[in-house]
């Protein structure tokens, strides 16, 4: 949630900020703005909007003309989107950029014009540029040490003083940020997409630490002044996978990246047959002691979590129960020592996921993530951290991450079974087996791209959607009516099938269309049921089953079918038309499918 870059070296950094910008704008795209230190002044052009109206801005003012700056593309929290609101925010002496939210910036607002500071924003980082301002000394790490006291809440932020024109300044609490370094430039960036076409070696920054980023060095201080030294890691994603490949949109090409992402995430965890954890530092027998699983997590990835439980439950018989990092968080929840707690993010920021993941750790809770961002805070504070291999996902709806973060809880679930003994050796390499064929069978299902940009014509003028399920289906439900709606902004629920009649029925009329997903064998016939039901109050039904299954169409108007793999590995398969769906109707009803209105990827605000 908003995008931050910075540039040292001998590039004109205007040019090198809009590219990073660009590369970050998924982050948030309300509006964008850059500082640049040209002739002992700091020079900052803002815009409202997409990136392309700063570009046009600083065409129409002239690019500034300096080798070392500041950028950011926000996500509005504070303050509607505006030129004013947009960051950098600026005094005489000084100039940041900020992702997170302050919480005492009321207070700080008040203390500020009590000394005589006027205010111009609705924003709270106004508020921390005046601070800064107000207790500058001549040296920014004290000045940025005492201002850590002063400030309350998440931020990452960006900061050039004018005094010292060849220096980024840059801190870090709750919300992310590394140091890229480059060969005699270096940078400041959210994350490592921004910068990979320059370096990809970066250094990851602790809470509070002080970098100070110059041209050819990089320093790092804790909030109390004492240098630190440190690791210096390298990227394992090239350019490419964050670029759009020849695909028109970056969902998309998310979309067709699957079969390789499973594939990725997959086969380096199966030894002998069976999943294990060794390579990610797990010791052979460290489940075998949680007699109780908690999932926590939020959105798509919270639904990765359902079928987690699903499958978990049926072949480890643990009982798993499944939270939103949201609620979670604030609903006091009972943990047992013999708990494990599975957070589960693409991004490894989210800001409820990870207060959600400090809840359990500060009660003794064993921890676990399934992340996707190596790095990332969340992979870095639980105990053990299983990395999903998607590369970098850049579209802002989930497609691919969702697909991996789900290949690993079958993979946790053929391996608890395991050591649980609930299943024999065989019947876990057998479980084994039929989940390396269903991620390989997931090429297959992109085939029904053109189908479902017909079955997506029906739905362009839909005025509200239902999905219907029951068992894994349900979730897969909650899933694709998620992905339809976030993209193509039209009002969709999911609903179990069972459940439809309790209630909701009464919404179905000739004018709702139904997406029923029925390959589950065990459910089928009260699945059939179930659609006939709404079948007969005249919404028009789309039904996605399973090959060979004996199912009665005459209760539907279309049908597309997925390849015959046992019931508990459908969803694999299941996802990808729904995804298809999701981005051919947001296509044709001409919505920006990579960057829907008001969403940003990585929500680092509560
Ligand atoms: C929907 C989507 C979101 C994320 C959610 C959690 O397509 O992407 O619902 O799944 O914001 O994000 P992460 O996985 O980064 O914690």
């Amino acid at each position: 949630m908003c995008g931050i870059i910075g540039y040292i070296g001998y590039q004109n950094a205007a040019d090198i900020l809009l590219a990073g910008l660009s590369n970050l704008e998924y982050r948030g795209y309300d509006s964008a703005g850059i500082s640049v230190m040209t002739n002992g002044c700091i020079q900052t052009i803002k815009s409202k909007g997409r990136l392309k109206c700063l570009a046009d801005k600083i065409e129409s003012y002239g690019k500034p003309q300096g080798a070392c700056g500041i950028g950011h593309t926000r996500w509005a929290t504070h303050g509607e989107p505006s030129d004013i609101n947009s960051h950098p925010h600026y005094t005489d002496n000084v100039s940041i950029v900020h992702n997170g939210i302050i919480e005492n910036y009321l207070e700080l607002r008040k203390e500020l014009s009590e000394k005589g500071y006027t205010f111009t924003t609705q924003t709270d980082t106004e508020s921390v540029a005046k601070l800064l301002d107000c207790l500058y000394n001549g040296d920014p790490v004290q000045t940025l040490a005492s201002a850590i006291q002063k400030i309350d809440g998440s931020y990452a932020l960006g900061v050039l003083f004018k005094d010292h024109p060849d220096t980024i300044y840059a801190i870090r609490k709750d919300s992310p940020l590394l140091i890229a370094l480059g060969e005699n430039e270096n940078f400041i960036a959210s994350d490592m997409p921004a910068v990979l076409q320059y370096t990809k070696r970066y250094i990851l920054l602790e809470q509070n630490e002080i970098a100070v980023v110059k041209q050819s060095s990089v320093s790092v201080f804790t909030s109390e002044g004492v240098p630190v030294i440190k690791e210096v890691h390298t990227a394992n994603w090239d350019i490419s996978k964050a670029q759009k490949d020849g695909f028109d949109t970056f969902m998309l090409k998310e979309i067709f990246e699957q079969p390789r992402a499973l594939h990725d995430t997959i086969s380096p965890r199966i030894k002998t047959g069976i999943p294990t954890f060794e390579n990610d530092g797990i010791p052979a027998d460290y489940f075998s002691k949680f007699n109780r699983i908690k999932i926590v997590a939020c959105g798509t990835a919270m639904h990765a979590g359902m079928i987690g439980k699903n499958i978990i439950e049926q072949l480890a018989r643990i009982p798993v129960e499944v939270d939103l990092a949201s609620e979670f968080r604030y609903r006091n929840p009972i943990l047992y020592p013999d708990d494990l707690v599975i957070v589960i993010s693409q991004s490894g920021e989210t800001a409820d996921s990870l207060a959600a993941l400090r809840l359990a750790k500060s009660q003794g809770i064993a921890t676990l993530g399934v992340v996707n961002v190596t790095g990332s805070s969340i992979s870095r504070e639980t105990d053990h951290c299983i990395y999903t291999y998607a590369g970098p996902e850049i579209a802002v709806a989930s497609t691919k991450a969702y697909s991996v973060q789900m290949a690993v809880m079958y993979l946790l679930a053929i391996h608890l079974a395991f050591i649980k003994q609930t299943v024999t050796a065989v019947q876990a390499k057998n479980l084994t087996s039929s989940l390396v064929t269903a991620a390989q069978l997931t090429r297959q299902m992109l085939t029904l791209d053109e189908a479902m940009e017909e079955r997506a014509k029906d739905y362009v003028n839909a005025h509200s959607l239902f999905f219907i399920g029951r068992g894994l289906d349900y979730c897969m439900s909650l899933e694709g009516s998620l992905k339809l709606k976030e993209i193509s902004y039209i009002h969709c629920e999911a609903y179990a099938a069972g459940e439809l009649k309790h209630g909701t029925i009464s919404l179905i009329t000739e004018l709702t269309p139904v997406v029923a997903l029925a390959t589950q064998e065990a459910l089928i016939a009260k699945m059939i049921s179930n659609i006939k039901e709404v079948h007969a109050r005249g919404g028009s039904v789309f039904m996605l089953a399973k090959d060979g299954m004996p199912v009665d169409t005459s209760c539907c108007d279309h049908v597309a079918t997925i390849p015959p793999v046992e019931d508990l590995f459908t969803p694999i398969l299941t996802v990808i038309p729904l995804q298809l769906l999701a981005y051919h109707t947001s296509l044709l009803k001409g919505c920006d499918v990579d960057k829907p209105r008001n969403l940003a990827k990585s929500v680092t605000v509560e």
